[in-house]
């Protein structure tokens, strides 16, 4: 089994961190814009802010694990520089963020003097800013505004929408979507390199596919599939992510496509017996027909049952005989077509 302390970090680790036992993800961090996978609108932006200088208040808005807080510490590094100690302000969702932080906390930050070079300004950093109260929102309205020559505002949260409309006005909003699949391998794969991990390309597929567009899982998953077993096996990766096989998923499809329920409830059952939960048997059963070859007429209609479904799954009712329903309608749906 390969050593992991002892490899020799590549695919933007860091000098300082080569001989820390750090979680991968902490490790393999970016601390360069141009180090960021994927987003390429999103971090072209930010390429140029970080040469302008001119920094704009800013909102990272997009799903958990797809590089926010890493583009922001990033830019608020290349653009301060040495400064960064003393000229950021960091809080996030475990610092208490109340309005008496925004009175004290924040507008102390905002009024302390820095020199910094020219064009350049203190950055406070609010991320998980969706956790925020409306009422400490409220209060950084006018302070935004107030210390602007001074001071910028970065921050990052899952939901725009969580963030009130007149902050939303105030800031320029870069949106970040999931990672793609090819995106997440490449990554894996020079992780994978780095860190001498044994694999085999179907183990690092079965990641990519369980990590579904977010590199932190993907990341965090291939560490525990290696410490678990030190092979990167599709096996393994199922065992360790203790998800549905999608094997097992996809042929419970063929079997609907084929009108045949009995099989298709014989696999659901099985998987069920497992003690996977329905919504985990969904989430994968989107996924599988997602990328199932199968004519698109038939997809979309299949999508469109196993949404519904999921509707249901998630309003509560999370029984097999919910599941068995959805396979009827999925056989029928092929019955339909062929009629
Ligand atoms: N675009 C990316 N390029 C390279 N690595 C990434 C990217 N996105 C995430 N990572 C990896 O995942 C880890 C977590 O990323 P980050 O903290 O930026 O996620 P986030 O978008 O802020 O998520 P959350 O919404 O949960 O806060 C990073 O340390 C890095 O290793
Ligand atoms: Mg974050």
């Amino acid at each position: 089994m390969a050593s992991a302390s002892k490899a020799a970090p590549a695919a933007g680790a860091s000098s300082y961190s080569k001989d820390c036992d750090l979680p991968w993800v902490e490790k393999y961090r970016p601390h360069k814009i141009s180090e960021i996978v994927g987003n390429q609108d999103a971090v072209s932006r930010l390429q140029v802010i970080a040469q302008d200088g001119n920094m704009p208040n800013l909102i990272f808005a997009g799903p958990p694990g797809t590089g926010k807080t890493t583009s922001i510490l990033a830019l608020a590094h290349e653009l301060l520089g040495p400064s960064y100690k003393e000229a950021v302000l960091e809080l996030n969702a475990s610092d208490d963020r109340g309005i008496d932080v925004v009175r004290n906390k924040i507008k102390m930050f905002a009024q302390k003097k820095v020199t910094l070079p020219p064009g350049r300004h203190k950055i406070i950093l609010l991320d998980e800013a969706d956790s925020m109260t409306a009422g400490a929102q409220q209060a950084l309205r006018r302070t935004m505004e107030i210390y602007s020559n001074t001071t910028r505002f970065a921050l990052a949260c899952n939901l725009s929408t969580k963030i009130i409309e007149p902050i939303q006005s105030r800031c320029a909003i870069v949106r970040f979507s999931r990672l793609s699949d090819i995106e997440i391998l490449a990554r894996l794969t020079a992780v994978v390199q780095a860190e001498q991990v044994s694999s085999v390309p179907e183990g690092l597929e079965a990641l990519v596919f369980t990590a579904d567009g977010d590199m932190r899982q993907a990341l965090n998953n291939l560490q525990a599939t290696f410490s678990g077993f030190g092979l990167i096996t599709q096996e393994n990766v199922f065992r360790v992510c203790d998800q549905p096989h999608p094997l097992m998923v996809s042929n419970i499809v063929r079997h609907c496509l084929g009108g045949n329920i009995d099989g298709a409830h014989q696999g659901m059952k099985e998987l069920y017996d497992l003690g996977y939960s329905a919504t985990d048997i969904i989430t994968t059963l989107f996924r599988v027909v997602k990328n199932y070859d199968m004519p698109e007429f038939l997809k979309l209609e299949y999508i469109r049952e196993v949404g519904f479904a999921h509707m249901r799954i998630s309003d509560g009712v999370v029984s097999l005989l919910q599941l068995s329903g959805l396979l009827a309608k999925l056989c029928l749906v092929k019955e339909r077509a062929k009629a």
